[in-house]
């Protein structure tokens, strides 16, 4: 295998200048990369260099490939902690994406019988059903449909829910905090409604994300089901033994 003046395989450090190129915008998504014996001679390197080097950044999700077509490069996605008990907004900042929201309903309902179970609350109980839309710098990325038990959560009510930090207020103005979650992920396909949502076709792969989070007394804050654009997403684990 070809090396780099570094000791470092070669293809390593032609994916490396063209991850450059797609991360900086100079190559945008949806552009079509030259083909590999253009690049072979625009880079000066061998073919299975070119080859192993698309390869690498077809496997960080930075290209992908059409049969028949060619090479394009990919919308860059959103990484998501899948261990995280952190909220949207303090996720998205970190990475460096402008977070907002968009209130999509707000209403304070009798709980059934599924939400009752999920929030281990009687049937009845008072809860708040949120549903909204979170975009990442401007980007639709998921819906987001939420229950709180009235009687934990009641600060909701009087909070802008369209420029707040849900975590952040139920934290600083109420002292609650999830420190547990439980959850499960599952690939589903958008409705026609959620597509409109999302600006994406009906039948659009999205993750969806179930979620139960516990306060520090073990108690269930939240049961929520947050749809995630498939295209823009990506969820991490860090795994320790
Ligand atoms: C994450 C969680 C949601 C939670 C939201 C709160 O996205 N998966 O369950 O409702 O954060 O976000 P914020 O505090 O930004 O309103």
């Amino acid at each position: 295998m070809a090396v780099s003046e570094t000791g470092r395989p070669l293809y390593i450090q032609v994916k490396e200048n063209l991850a450059k190129l797609i991360i900086s915008g100079e190559w945008p998504p949806g552009i079509r990369l030259a083909s590999e014996r253009e690049l072979t001679d625009q880079l000066g390197v061998s073919r299975v260099t070119v080859r192993n080097a698309i390869q690498a950044l077809e496997e960080d999700g930075l290209v992908y490939r059409v049969h028949g077509k060619g090479t394009f490069v990919a919308k860059p996605k959103m990484e998501m902690n899948a261990h995280d008990l952190i909220s949207f907004t303090s996720s998205m900042l970190r990475r460096g994406n402008q977070p907002s929201a968009q209130v999509l309903e707000f209403s304070r309902i009798s709980a059934s019988r599924k939400v009752a179970k999920a929030l281990e609350v009687e049937l009845g109980h008072q809860v708040y059903r949120v549903r909204r839309l979170r975009r990442a710098n401007n980007l639709p990325l998921v819906i987001e449909l939420s229950f709180f038990p009235r009687d934990l959560c009641s600060r909701l009510e009087e909070v802008d829910l369209a420029a707040v930090s849900i975590y952040h207020v139920l934290y600083e103005e109420m002292g609650i905090q999830c420190r547990k979650v439980h959850q499960s992920l599952e690939a589903v396909a958008a409705t026609e409604e959620e597509a409109q949502i999302l600006e994406v076709e009906t039948g659009f792969p999205l993750m969806l994300v179930e979620r139960l989070c516990y306060n520090t007394d073990g108690r269930v804050i939240e049961f929520a089901k947050d749809l995630y654009r498939g295209d823009c997403s990506r969820f991490i684990s860090d795994l320790e033994p």
